[in-house]
C-alpha cells in the first residue's frame, strides 16, 4: 500500500493583490521503502510540495493520505501527532538553535516523541549517526560555531532520532560540497536499501536526483514525471 498519497492537491499564497498558484493539481503515491527525488528550478513549488507532504501545511484543495489515512480534516493537534509519528523533517534552512549544542539540538524532536526510550539510549543512536556522518567529534559545539556543511548533518540527525518512517529532505545537500554531498546521500540510500525507510528528496542537482528509485520534476507548481 502507497504510504503517502496526494489527490489533486493545490496551494496557493496570496501575495498582496497577487495570487501565487505554488502547487497546482499535484496526484502523487510513494510507496515504502523508494527513494524518490523531486527536482525543479527555484520558485518552481518544491518546498511547498514538501509541507503539503509532510503535513505541515493543508492543501487549499485535494487531499494529502498518510498510510492511508485522510490529513486536512484533522485538528492541529491530531496533525501534529501524525506529522511526529511519521515524519523526520531535513528542512532547508536547518531551524538549528544558535547557542545551543548539536547534541541539544538533535534531542528536540525526542521531547514530542511518544516512544519510550531513556536519554543514554538516545545518546547512543545519536553517536551513531553521528558517526556514520563524520560529525561525532562536534556533538558538543554550539550550533554557532559549525560550518555550514556540519549544521546540515546536524539537521541530518535530528531529523533521524525518533526512527520515523518517512524522511523529507529539502535540498539536503545544498551547502555541501560534492564529497559530502555523496556521503549525505549515500547515507539516506542505505537507510532506504537496509532499513526499508521511504525518502523523499528535493534537490535541484540531477545527480543527486539520479540516486533515486523515481524522479519528478516541478514545473511553476506542476508535477511530471522526469
Ligand atoms: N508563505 C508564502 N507566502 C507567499 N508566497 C509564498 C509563500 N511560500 C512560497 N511562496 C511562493 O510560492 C512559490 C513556490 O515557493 P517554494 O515552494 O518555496 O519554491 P522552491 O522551494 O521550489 O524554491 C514561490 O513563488 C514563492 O515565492
Ligand atoms: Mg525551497
Amino acid at each position: 500500500m502507497e504510504l503517502l498519497s496526494l489527490r489533486n492537491a493545490s496551494k496557493s499564497f496570496q501575495d498582496h493583490d497577487k495570487k501565487i498558484h505554488a502547487v497546482s493539481n499535484i496526484s502523487l503515491d510513494i510507496f515504502s521503502g523508494e527513494m524518490v527525488a523531486i527536482i525543479g528550478p527555484s520558485g518552481s513549488g518544491k518546498t511547498t510540495l514538501l509541507n503539503l507532504m509532510g503535513v505541515v501545511s493543508v492543501p487549499d484543495l485535494g487531499e494529502v493520505f498518510v498510510n492511508g489515512q485522510t490529513t486536512s480534516n484533522l485538528s492541529d493537534t491530531k496533525r501534529c501527532q501524525i506529522r511526529n509519528h511519521f515524519f523526520g523533517y531535513i528542512v532547508q534552512d536547518f531551524a538549528l538553535i544558535e547557542e545551543d549544542t548539536a547534541m541539544q539540538n538533535i534531542l528536540v524532536p525526542t521531547l514530542y516523541s511518544k516512544q519510550k526510550r531513556t536519554s543514554t539510549e538516545y545518546r547512543f543512536v545519536v553517536e551513531d549517526l553521528a558517526n556514520k556522518l563524520q560529525v561525532k567529534d562536534k556533538l558538543k559545539t554550539k550550533v554557532k560555531n559549525l560550518s555550514g556543511g556540519e549544521r546540515q548533518r546536524i539537521a541530518i540527525i535530528r531529523s533521524l532520532v525518533c526512527n520515523q518512517q518517512i524522511i523529507l529532505a529539502d535540498e539536503p545537500t545544498g551547502s555541501l560540497d560534492e564529497e559530502n554531498a555523496n556521503i549525505v546521500i549515500e547515507f539516506l540510500r542505505e537507510l532506504v536499501n537496509k532499513e526499508n525507510k521511504t525518502v523523499v528528496i528535493v534537490t535541484h542537482d540531477l545527480n543527486i536526483a539520479k540516486r533515486c528509485d523515481r524522479i519528478f520534476k516541478l514545473t511553476h507548481g506542476t508535477l511530471s514525471a522526469f
